[in-house]
C-alpha cells in the first residue's frame, strides 16, 4: 500500500522516533508499505516520520528496486563510528525540488535490528553513508535543512514558501 508523503512543515517531521519494541506482522507490513512508498516517489531511503509515524523504522535501497538484495530495513538504527568527510548534494523526499550539498561522514559504522528484532552492523561509504547519516537524522526528528549553512538555509526556505504559496505542496 502506498502511503501518503509528509512533507515540510509538518510537525512529525521533526518529532524523534519512539524506539521499536514490537517485530510483528504489522511492522513487516509497516515495511513492506514503505519501500512501495519510496519506490513510487523514485527516492533512495524513506523514514517512518515521512509517512506520518513517529517510530525509529527507516528503509534504504540505492538500487531504487531494481536489486532485490539492496533493500535495506534499520530498525532503531545508531551510528556507532564515523569517519572522513564528503560534501554532496542531497534531496529528501519531503521536500520536493530542493537539493542541496550537506556536509557528512564519509564513511559510518550503523548498528540496527531487522524486522525479526536481530542486531547486526553495516558499514557504508560515500552515497549509503549519506543514506544512513540523512535516514538516522530524521529518526531524531533532524531534517536535511539544518544541515545547510544558514546561508543556504534561508534561500531553501524563501523557496521552499514560495512553493507553498503558489503551487500543490
Ligand atoms: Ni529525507
Amino acid at each position: 500500500m502506498i502511503l501518503k508523503i509528509v512533507k515540510y512543515p509538518d510537525p512529525v517531521l521533526q518529532q524523534p522516533g519512539e524506539p521499536v519494541t514490537e517485530f510483528n506482522g504489522e511492522l513487516k507490513k509497516f515495511a513492506d508499505d514503505m519501500f512501495e512508498t519510496m519506490y513510487a516517489s523514485q527516492g533512495i531511503g524513506l523514514a517512518a516520520q515521512q509517512v506520518g509515524v513517529a517510530k525509529r523504522v527507516t528503509v534504504i535501497d540505492l538500487s531504487g528496486g531494481k536489486e532485490p538484495e539492496k533493500k535495506l530495513v534499520l530498525v532503531n538504527p545508531e551510528i556507532i563510528f564515523r569517519e572522513g568527510r564528503q560534501y554532496e548534494e542531497e534531496g529528501c523526499l519531503s521536500f520536493p525540488e530542493i537539493r542541496e550539498k550537506v556536509v557528512r561522514a564519509q564513511k559510518v559504522r550503523v548498528r540496527a535490528q531487522d524486522l525479526n528484532g536481530k542486531w547486526f552492523e553495516m558499514d557504508g561509504e560515500e552515497l549509503l553513508s549519506r543514506a544512513f547519516q540523512h535516514e538516522i537524522d530524521h529518526l531524531d526528528g533532524m531534517l536535511f535543512i539544518f544541515r545547510m549553512s544558514a546561508l543556504k538555509r534561508d534561500l531553501n526556505q524563501r523557496k521552499l514558501r514560495k512553493m507553498q504559496r503558489e503551487g500543490p505542496w
